[in-house]
């Protein structure tokens, strides 16, 4: 296991003591840095920036040289996996993905294999670059889709208001549907197992269209897949289950077998830490769109929410969903600052 100086996020996602409540953000390296839009057109696509170990290393930095954040994430994305299995990825600027094939039938679901993982060695290549260039300062976290998020964007090809055909396909041919999370839970348990072995520290399973479904359907191609991925893990890493809209289904969730659960801003955490605190770490969950306000406004919502998630161990302040491109950097650092400033020196905290 590799160790780190700043270990406050490893710590509490094993609900550990820790000195303050540990901050990074969801999309932390992303468009509304302009080093970011400015290396993204030097390189000249998103993919271009990804699939170059040492774009993707420089990428990864960027917040991280502008911010005391207590973690650095993988810059990447999570249709790599699909894009390595013959899908085609494309991103167009300003536009979301787009897969050249989509895979929304049985004879395309039939000719479905998890990838070759050397198709993305350009994802362990960056993993240990960006170790060596964190110097153990503070961990990395590792990502993937989950099954059931990939095969959204895997069916539709692409980004959707309300990926339709997915949700027919759960109903019509649930056999289908199945066949393709289970491919996809395949692909994420050995590609997942490959970042930890390149040297992340910590890994985040990213469901963002799972709550789209009712409570059945989720269990059965969102939830359960995501379990099957969780228990192939070796369980030194510690684990971030994040099912956005899940707050439904939050008493099944936290036993999916994750160290830490991720909530939107519209879960009530006060409540979700009250009832399974004792059971899991916490992950959240400040409204992104807050970061448009000011910085007073930001310090105080900052400090409602790590208000409602009380001062126990187990917890580690992130936004609900991504920052929005529109968010001034000036923003990100008031509420890291807000963060760390209202959390150090808690004595029930470190006790
Ligand atoms: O969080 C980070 O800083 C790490 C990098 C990261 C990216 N995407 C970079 C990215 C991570 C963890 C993701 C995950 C991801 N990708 C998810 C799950 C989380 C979520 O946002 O719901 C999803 C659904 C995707 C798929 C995806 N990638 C979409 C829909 C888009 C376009 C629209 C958007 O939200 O930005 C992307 C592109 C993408 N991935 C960008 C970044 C920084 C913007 C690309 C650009 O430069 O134009």
């Amino acid at each position: 296991m590799s160790s780190v100086r700043n270990d406050t996020l490893l710590r509490a996602l094993r609900r550990e003591p820790t000195a303050y409540v540990p901050v990074w953000l969801m999309r932390q390296a992303g468009r509304y840095l302009p080093e970011y839009a400015a290396l993204r057109a030097r390189a000249g696509s998103f993919m271009a920036l990804a699939t170059t170990p040492s774009l993707a290393t420089e990428v990864t930095l960027q917040p991280l040289a502008r911010f005391p954040l207590d973690a650095a994430i993988l810059f990447s994305d999570i249709l790599t996996v699909p894009d390595a299995m013959g899908l085609g990825l494309s991103f167009a600027e300003g536009e979301g993905p787009r897969f050249a094939r989509t895979t929304a039938d049985e004879r395309s679901i039939g000719g479905l294999a998890p990838p070759d993982l050397e198709r993305l060695r350009y994802v362990f290549d960056a993993v240990a670059q960006i170790k060596r260039a964190l110097a153990g300062s503070v961990p990395l976290i590792g990502f993937a889709g989950s099954p059931f998020t990939l095969a959204c964007y895997m069916i539709e090809g692409g980004g959707s208001a309300d990926f339709a055909s997915v949700r027919k396909m759960a109903y019509a041919r649930p056999d289908l549907l199945d066949r393709l999370v289970a491919i996809n839970a395949d692909a994420v348990a050995a590609y997942l197992a490959e970042q930890i072995a390149s040297g992340v520290d910590a890994v985040m399973l990213f469901d963002t269209w799972g709550g789209l479904l009712p409570a059945a359907e989720y269990r059965r191609f969102s939830l359960d897949p995501m379990r099957t991925i969780l228990q192939r893990l070796p369980s030194h890493i510690p684990t971030i289950l994040f099912t956005k809209n899940g707050g439904n289904a939050l008493a099944s969730i936290v036993e999916a077998g994750a160290a830490c659960v991720g909530l939107d801003w519209t879960v009530d955490l006060r409540a979700a830490r009250r009832d399974y605190g004792d059971r899991v770490a916490f992950q959240g969950n400040l409204d992104p769109l807050a970061l448009l306000t000011d910085a007073s406004t930001i310090a105080r919502v900052a400090r409602e929410v790590v208000r409602a998630a009380g001062p126990g161990p187990g917890f580690v302040f992130n936004l609900g969903h991504g920052i929005v491109p529109a968010t001034p950097p000036a923003h990100v650092a008031a509420l890291v600052e807000a963060v760390h400033t209202a959390t150090a020196g808690s004595p029930s905290r470190s006790a």
